[in-house]
């Protein structure tokens, strides 16, 4: 039995094809804003972004380098706990260069605006954020992604690396969630 079929998904938010043309859309202004700055890296927030960012990364067409953070600012529920914390931090050194951080989704931008305080502080030529997803309603903190695929409304979505309880990141859409499947709980 398929994901849809189990009734754990309420509807699907945004198609596969959707999310395609979405990505390569961003790929392309990426390439066209970066194209003359020499020393760009890629961030990828784990686990979230990872579908994203491997999607993202092969449409924008410069010699990048890219790397990986991996954050928990949720447990396992879905509200936000408040408190960050650094899992794997990045690999490599980042003076000097032109970072852009790939999130999945920026919800309350409590996640977001720690990491770009947290990176800042060492010296990157500049920081700018590409988020798949954005549910300003929900905003607590003084923070807008400088590049948006999608906006979407107050609800809890999955798939396409959103999980609930680490589930759902398989999905090749993003879809909400039943609120049955946290209802019970
Ligand atoms: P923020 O710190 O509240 O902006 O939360 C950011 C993180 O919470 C994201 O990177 C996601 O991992 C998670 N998150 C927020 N909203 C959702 C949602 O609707 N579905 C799945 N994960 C979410
Ligand atoms: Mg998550």
């Amino acid at each position: 039995m398929g994901f849809f079929n189990s009734g754990s998904i309420e509807r699907i938010l945004i198609s596969e094809d959707e999310i395609k043309s979405a990505v390569k859309e961003m790929g392309k202004k990426l390439t066209e804003d970066y194209k003359d700055k020499e020393n760009v890296t890629v961030i990828g927030i784990l686990k979230g972004s990872c579908v994203f960012m491997v999607d993202l990364i092969r449409e924008i067409d410069l010699p990048i380098t890219i790397d990986f953070m991996s954050v928990s600012s949720y447990g396992s529920g879905v509200k936000t706990s408040g408190v960050v914390k650094i899992i794997k931090d990045l690999d490599s050194n980042i003076e000097g260069k032109d970072i852009i951080i790939v999130e999945d989704i920026l919800d309350s931008g409590k996640t977001l605006s720690y990491l770009v305080g947290l990176l800042s502080e060492r010296n990157p030529k500049s920081i700018k954020i590409v988020t798949l997803l954005d549910k300003p309603e929900r905003r607590e903190v003084d923070i807008k992604p400088d590049y948006t695929c999608f906006t979407v409304p107050n609800a809890f979505v999955i798939g396409y690396g959103l999980d609930y309880d680490e589930k759902y990141r398989n999905l090749p859409y993003v879809g909400i969630l039943s609120p049955k499947e946290y209802m019970d709980k």
